[in-house]
Formats: C-alpha cells, structure tokens, sequence
C-alpha cells in the first residue's frame, strides 16, 4: 500500500501535534452533492451504490475531488447493512427513511437471531479494499458501524426517528430480550469492523444515533456497555499503524465522562455541547470531534466563518481536535457553503497549533 500523504486526521485523533485542525464531514458523500445524484440515478437506488464496489468508491471520491482541504474519506456504505445481513430484509421508499420487512419483537424470533457470516457483508469488504486502492495514500479512510442500541432500535420498530416505544418497553419489561439481542449484534459488529480493518480501514466510527433517546441508567446498559466491549474486541494495530477508535452518540453530551472510559480514542460531538467545556470534561482521555450545527451551512459564507472560528476558538490551542459538523450535513447544504466552512477551518486553526 502506497504510504500516507496526510496523516493529519489520524495524528489528531493520537491526539499528537498538528499543524492545523483536521476536517472531514458526516454524510460527506450524499444528496447536497449533484455528482452524488448523477451516480445514484445511474446505479438506480441507493443500495446498489453501496452494493457495488465501482459506484461505491466513485461516489466516497467525490467529495475528496471537490473538496481538497478535506483530511479524511468514509467508506461509502449504511449502518443498516448490518441488521439487512441478519435476515430482517432493508428497503428504502423513496422520500421515507429506510425500513425494514420484519422486526424482532417476538420472542421466538429473537431467540432465533444468531452473529450472520461475514460473508453476507463481503460487498462492504470488497468497497473498502477498492476505496483504499483508489485513495493511493491520499488520506485516510474510515469505516464505520452504527452502535448495537442504534441498530437495535432498527431490528424492534423496524424503522427509525419514532419514538422508541416498543424498544423502551422492551427494555424495561424483558431486558434479557433486547440484552439478547444487544449482545449478538455487539459480537456482530466487531466482526463486522475488525474485517473492514483488515480490508484496509484505518480509523473505525461507532455511530450511536438514538442513544440519547435513554434515560440515563438505561443509556449506561443498553447503549455505553456494547460500546465498550466493542472497542475491547477492535483490532488495535494495523499494516503497522494504530487504527484510532470514534465513538459518537447523538444526544450524548451529558454522558461524556463515562464515553471517556470506552476506550475509545475520540468522542464525537453533537451541536449542542459546547466543546471547550467537553474538552475540561473529558481532559486528557480522548480527542473530540465535531461540533458544527449542519443547519449553519444554510446560511452565508460570512455567518459560516463566524461560528467556525467560535468552534475552535472554544476548543483552543494544542492537540486532539477533528473539526466536523455535529451531524450529517443535510441535503439542502449549497456545495459552496461547505466549501467555506473547509476553508474556515484551514485559516482560523492553525494559530492554535502554534
Ligand atoms: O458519511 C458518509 O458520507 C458515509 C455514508 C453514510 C451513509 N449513512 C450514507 C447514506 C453513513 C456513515 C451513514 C450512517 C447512518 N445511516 C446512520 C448513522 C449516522 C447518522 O446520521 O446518525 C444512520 C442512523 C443511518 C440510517 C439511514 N440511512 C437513514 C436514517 C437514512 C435516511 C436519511 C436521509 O438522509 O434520507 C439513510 C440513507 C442514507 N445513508 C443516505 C446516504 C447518503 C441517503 C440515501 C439517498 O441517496 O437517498
């Protein structure tokens, strides 16, 4: 493999000096793109871009090509191929958020739910050992996996964004259910992130969109607890380099010292902490990574630079920081107001790397 051009990212995640402050985007690769709806509307749907590797490492290139001040890719793919590789049948209709045919809620059904052979993924696989080829050492590529709890929300409403109540209900009524099915899906997905490693992944990201959906002891069993025993199961070291860890639970930030005892490398930030006081929070731990509110690349190029040099400034000087948004960048984001937020970045960090 051709060495690394721009360890930045990388080195921030170590929280190892830089000379400014790395930055890549959550959903970098999607609808705000007009490539990215060209390609989609060539290969049909949005899965079979992610079930085939050409479209797949077309479409996570893209953004790298218009954007260069970006300093990491992400494998072009779904949290929700993982829970499809388990049998409960993802699709996707058009203008709705996936879904899935059936759901767990049965008993018997969850009983029968067993860790799904590799092979059903291997699509994923083969993207990853493509996308890395392409990169030629451009910058690193991160794989990604959503957090047990997240998936599982899936697997029992059989869609997202609800409000949860048949997975709370769940967990309260029969916790050894969904610890049932917690448990098969953790062992999952570090099968799951450790074959994406070994394809050539070189940082790993644990989304746990819905875990700040939980009360606060529930969000310590149900979602914390996977978490950290899959960062224990990671592959740590790889073609001869440490693969950081990323753990982000959206609606987290009041859980942030105990996301530090993960093991986790980096903890990802949604808009609504305010990072400097994360930083004191979690101390010398863990690197952050965030925390934009996507919302502001709708507004000007001007208000865009503005809240950027109040992200850094909050954050400060030295180590350990990846700017990102908060969330994923949304589908109306004009192409020229994420190009402003890169350059933003690349201008305010670097007096704090000094
Ligand atoms: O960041 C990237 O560029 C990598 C690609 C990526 C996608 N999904 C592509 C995608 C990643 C990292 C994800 C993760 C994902 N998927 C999460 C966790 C992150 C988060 O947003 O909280 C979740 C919860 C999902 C499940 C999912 N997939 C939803 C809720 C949706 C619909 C949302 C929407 O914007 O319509 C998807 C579809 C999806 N995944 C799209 C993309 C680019 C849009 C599909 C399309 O082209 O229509």
């Amino acid at each position: 493999m051709t060495p690394l051009q721009n360890d930045t990212f990388l080195r921030a995640l170590l929280r190892q000096p830089t000379e400014y402050t790395p930055v890549w985007m959550m959903r970098q690769a999607g609808r705000y793109l007009p490539e990215y709806k060209a390609t989609r509307k060539n290969a049909g749907s949005f899965l079979s871009l992610c079930k085939n590797a050409d479209f797949a490492t077309e479409v996570t290139i893209q953004p790298l090509d218009r954007y260069p001040l970006l300093d990491a890719s992400i494998l072009f793919s779904d949290i929700l191929t993982v829970p499809d590789a388990m049998g409960l049948g993802l699709y996707f209709e058009e203008g709705e958020g996936p879904k899935f045919e059936r759901t767990l809620q049965q008993e018997a059904d969850i009983k029968k739910l067993v860790v799904p052979d590799m092979a059903e993924l291997q699509y994923v696989f083969n993207a990853v050992s493509q996308i890395r080829k392409t990169l030629n050492g451009r910058v690193p590529l991160i794989g990604f996996s959503g957090s047990p709890w997240t998936l599982a929300t899936y697997m029992v409403e059989g869609k997202g964004g609800t409000d949860f109540l048949n997975i709370k209900k769940m967990a309260y009524a029969r916790p050894d259910l969904l610890h049932h099915i917690l448990d098969i899906t953790a062992q999952t997905v570090i099968q799951y992130l450790n074959a994406q490693i070994a394809a050539g992944a070189q940082a790993v990201m644990i989304f746990d969109s819905w875990g700040g959906a939980l009360a606060h002891d529930a969000y310590i069993e149900f979602s914390l607890n996977y978490m950290k025993k899959i960062v224990s199961g990671l592959t740590k070291t790889s073609e001869g380099s440490k693969v950081p860890s990323i753990v982000f639970t959206k609606g987290g930030g009041l859980w942030l010292e105990a996301q530090a005892e993960t093991g986790a490398d980096a903890l990802g930030l949604d808009w609504a902490v305010d990072i400097g006081s994360a930083r004191k929070r979690v101390g010398a731990k863990v690197a952050l990574q965030g925390n934009l509110d996507p919302a502001i690349l709708l507004s000007t190029p001007e208000a865009i630079e503005k809240q950027v040099a109040n992200v850094l400034a909050s954050y400060g000087h030295g180590n350990g920081h990846v700017f990102n948004l908060g969330h994923g960048i949304t589908q109306w984001t004009p192409p020229e107001n994420a190009a402003a937020m890169l350059n933003a970045v690349r201008e305010h960090s670097r007096q704090y790397h000094q």
